[in-house]
């Protein structure tokens, strides 16, 4: 995992984004190549290709990532700088083609000659797919039969340097299609080419879970079942499907949000420290965490879906009325899940895990209660409950760490309140403008795969939740929509917890 500000640009090199005109490249990828300009962290030569199927020249493609660019700094009102757009700018060319057919990767072959050539780039290239999952496999595979994906060694006694590929969300849809991705993409490349990206793991609070574990003394020695009682991590989101009524009809917030998000959420908690920050002694930590949890049974999990409701100030409509969503549909907006992980540090601390869309707020953080103390020494003070103690790792929004616990309110009487320490990132630090996709690449570009999901994680993942989604397959929700849009979610997901003696933090 890379300091951003202590680091030196990347080695020369060529990026090549499969879906050039797409929303991904347009909203994070142009915005943190910009942002890396900024830091100076842009590869010392750089040549940026777009590839798309629509017909447009360079000059086109460049105008309207400004223009985008634009409207994206506008939100923090910032204005574009023309010096650093032009860095990034002049590096760019748009490459019209079929991402299905082979004379695309000809051309792009013959082009990625022309710029190293021209640019000394050493040989490097990383590719980004930036596009429906449907295509990663295509792609993928016409790059292989074009050779161009093999790295290192000499190509008709030219160097060729690294040739890595980035691949977005989903990966897969189930055990079994992220198993055939995986192989297909092993076809082709070999595993350390292989970026998988989860961009939870982008974002510097979840980043910062490990400086918070592992640079310090404090907190490590009361990181066990001795002192924590439970674990909830929450993914509340404000939103509904927006525009995406088709992928979430196919989706649904499990598949959407938990084997990725929630779970790099889970192993960045729960993972044994690492003996170095080397990404493969962290990579197989995460993995013996996957390994030690429980399998999951439907007793574990509860499913959810928003009715219309009042979100903010607005009304909003029930998912079933969403544009290219069936008005009987059965897919979930929400999910809460029961996790055990079967080790010597966690065995009987729950995990809970919670996510979904319209909820009252935006908000994820992960709350960890630790045990309460005991009640004796108050037995004859008015006390009669001990409140207690969290530690609040504030993902986003309002990015910092809480911490609660008692003290004593000022008085004759013994009577205690719960109070909170705070630390808040915007307090702290004055923090570069980020989308988040900036270490991500970087990281890729110096070869650093720490932050990067390895085939077997990304495997364990939804062998964990394989369970869940066929006996959810398999059975109709019978009360759906069961939330109200702006509320905290289902019933049933209080029932949950209730049934341990336990109930979820407030989403506020
Ligand atoms: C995406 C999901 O991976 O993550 C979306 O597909 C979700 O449904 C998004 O809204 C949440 O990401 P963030 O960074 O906005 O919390």
């Amino acid at each position: 995992m890379s300091m951003l500000s202590h680091k030196s640009p990347p080695p020369p090199c060529a990026i090549v984004i499969f879906g050039a005109n797409g929303d991904l490249t347009k909203r994070l990828i142009i915005p943190a190549l910009y942002n890396l300009a900024r830091t100076q962290l842009l590869p010392s030569s750089l040549a940026l290709v777009g590839v798309d199927h629509n017909k447009k020249t360079s000059e086109e493609w460049t105008g309207q990532l400004k223009d985008f660019l634009a409207q994206v700094l506008a939100k923090n009102n910032e204005e574009i700088d023309e010096m650093l757009w032009r860095q990034v700018a002049r590096s760019m060319t748009f490459l019209s083609g079929d991402f299905e057919k082979p004379e695309t990767y000809q051309s792009l072959k013959d082009l990625l000659g022309e710029l190293d050539e021209k640019q000394a780039l050493e040989g490097n290239v990383l590719f980004y797919m930036a596009v429906a999952d449907r295509f990663f496999g295509t792609i993928a595979g016409k790059l292989g039969e074009a050779g161009l994906v093999e790295s290192g060694g000499s190509d008709n006694n030219k160097k060729v340097g690294f040739r890595r590929l980035i691949v977005e969300k989903p990966f897969g849809h189930d055990l079994a299609s992220a198993k055939a991705l995986n192989a297909c993409l092993r076809k082709w490349l070999k595993e350390e080419q292989i970026y998988r990206i989860d961009h939870f793991l982008g974002k510097e609070t979840v980043q910062n879970i490990m400086a918070l574990r592992f640079g310090n003394g404090l907190f490590e020695p009361i990181w066990n079942r001795d002192r924590i009682d439970h674990v909830q991590i929450t993914v509340a989101e404000s939103i509904g499907v927006e525009t995406r009524g088709k992928f979430y009809e196919a989706t649904g917030a499990l598949r959407d949000m938990i084997p990725n998000h929630l779970f790099q959420l889970v192993a960045m908690t729960a993972m044994e420290p690492p003996v170095s920050f080397d990404a493969e002694d962290i990579r197989a930590k995460k993995a013996e965490m996957f390994k030690a949890i429980h399998c999951l049974t439907l007793s574990d999990v509860v499913r959810g879906q928003y009715d219309s409701g009042i979100v903010g100030d607005e009304k909003a409509k029930a998912y079933r009325a969403e544009a290219n969503v069936s008005p009987e549909s059965t897919a979930e907006t929400y999910a809460a899940m029961r996790l055990m992980i079967d080790n010597w540090r966690w065995a009987g601390v729950p995990f809970y895990l919670r996510t979904g869309k319209r909820l009252t707020k935006r908000y994820t953080e992960i709350a960890i209660r630790f045990k309460s103390a005991p009640l004796a020494l108050f037995r004859e003070t008015p006390v009669d409950e001990l409140d207690a103690d969290w530690l609040i790792l504030r993902v986003q929004p309002d990015e910092g760490i809480r911490l609660r616990f008692n003290a004593k309110r000022p008085g004759p009487a013994m009577a205690l309140e719960s109070v909170a320490m705070e630390f808040k990132y915007k307090d702290y630090f004055k923090q570069a403008p980020a989308v988040g996709y900036e270490t991500l690449i970087y990281d890729c570009l110096i070869g650093d795969a720490t932050l990067f999901q390895r085939a077997d994680q990304v495997e364990a993942a939804w062998d964990l939740v394989a369970p869940v989604l066929e006996g959810w397959a398999n059975t109709t929700p019978r009360h759906f929509p069961n939330y109200a849009a702006g509320s905290e979610g289902p019933s049933a997901a209080n029932d949950l917890l209730a049934r341990d003696g336990r109930s979820w933090r407030r989403i506020s």
